[in-house]
């Protein structure tokens, strides 16, 4: 079972991901990591642990559907079982969701289908949410809209603020996006058409 992972930055879901494809009970690999940002500090962990990188960017001017059609054909290339948006910044066209969306999952910071979209942890805390958290679900072209596969959640504290909440959502991210992939790959988890 092959994935390819998608990354814009920091990528320390992409290094759970790395460790866990090198378990020995694991059931998957990455075949390659594709950053829309030359930058981004994922790409230097997927060199380290010798897995094939790819930077597209955007180029000025360019439409949505023409970065999605080229984002599209480096994927074919490789034939994945699954995309994983791990960090992933950009919002991606209908037409490619709907090419992919038996193969792709991001994982959102908060509680779908609470806080789509950014700023998460401010927004939950303005809120007075007591509770918070990160959602793994299937994409489709309503913004971190599609079906939600996974949920862990954690408690707001009185002093929080969104760093600290960060730091715990990143924890819990990197327990729940490996162990997501796992089920999917091992058949646990099956996309449905309804999803
Ligand atoms: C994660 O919090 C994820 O939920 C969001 O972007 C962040 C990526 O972090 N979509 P990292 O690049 O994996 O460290």
């Amino acid at each position: 079972f092959q994935i390819v992972v998608l990354v814009s930055g920091f990528g320390s879901n992409l290094q759970a991901l790395i460790e866990a494809s090198r378990a020995s009970s694991s059931v998957f690999s990455i075949q390659a990591v594709i950053s829309n940002r030359n930058d981004a500090y994922a790409l230097e962990r997927a060199q380290a642990a010798n897995i094939p990188t790819f930077v597209i960017t955007a180029t000025a001017g360019q439409t949505r559907e023409n970065y999605d059609q080229i984002l599209s054909q480096h994927l074919k290339s490789f034939n994945p079982d699954l995309i994983v948006m791990a960090g992933f910044m950009r919002i991606l066209s209908a037409s490619f969701t709907e090419q992919w969306h038996h193969k792709l999952i991001n994982i959102h910071p908060s509680l779908l289908p609470k806080y789509p979209g950014l700023n998460t942890h401010q927004r939950a805390i303005e809120a007075g949410d007591d509770r918070h958290g990160i959602s793994v679900h299937y994409v489709n072209a309503e913004v971190d809209g599609g079906t939600i596969i996974a949920q862990a959640d954690l408690a707001i504290e009185s002093n929080d603020t969104p760093q600290k909440i960060a730091q715990r959502v990143h924890q819990l991210e990197h327990q729940l996006l490996p162990k997501v992939v796992m089920a999917i790959a091992r058949g646990e988890i099956c996309y449905s058409k309804a999803d």
